[in-house]
């Protein structure tokens, strides 16, 4: 059984009431019960903080065991060299996902420290985003 996690980055806890024209109405937490129950033959599992340590720590952890990383660092995406280091030092592909098209946006969403790094790039399909993700490392 492939084991996958998603790891999503700060303010992401609060989807669902955070700029719903944005980010849809969903709350995370709805939407990660259903796509684990759409892919049985997974195991998938998730992981939130707001604190960039905390990500770094978890993509350590998972990075040399685990088949596949599903990262939405958020805000941390376009600011962090310590996670964009992260991603180029652990074995565990990763593929960098964002719920809206970052490239429509303001011009500091264009740039990404994880982008160079990961095995692709995902962004703009609302939460499928990270359902076509997912199925980038099953099919
Ligand atoms: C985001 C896009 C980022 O620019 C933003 O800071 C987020 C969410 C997305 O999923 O669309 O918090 O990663």
């Amino acid at each position: 059984m492939k084991k996958l996690i998603i790891i999503n980055g700060p303010n992401l806890n609060l989807l669902g009431k955070r700029e719903p024209n944005v980010y849809g109405n969903l709350s995370f937490t709805e939407f990660f019960e259903a796509v684990k129950a759409k892919y049985p033959s997974v195991s998938l599992e998730y992981y939130q903080s707001n604190v960039e340590g905390e990500l770094i720590n978890k993509l350590q952890e998972v990075g040399f065991s685990y088949d596949g990383i599903i990262l939405n660092a958020a805000a941390y995406t376009h600011t962090s060299v310590g996670i964009g280091d992260a991603v180029k030092a652990i074995e565990t592909p990763v593929v960098e996902v964002h719920i809206s098209n970052t490239f429509a946006r303001e011009e500091f969403r264009h740039q990404s420290f994880i982008s160079p790094n990961a095995k692709g790039v995902i962004l703009g399909f609302g939460l499928q985003s990270y359902e076509l993700a997912i199925q980038s490392f099953i099919y």
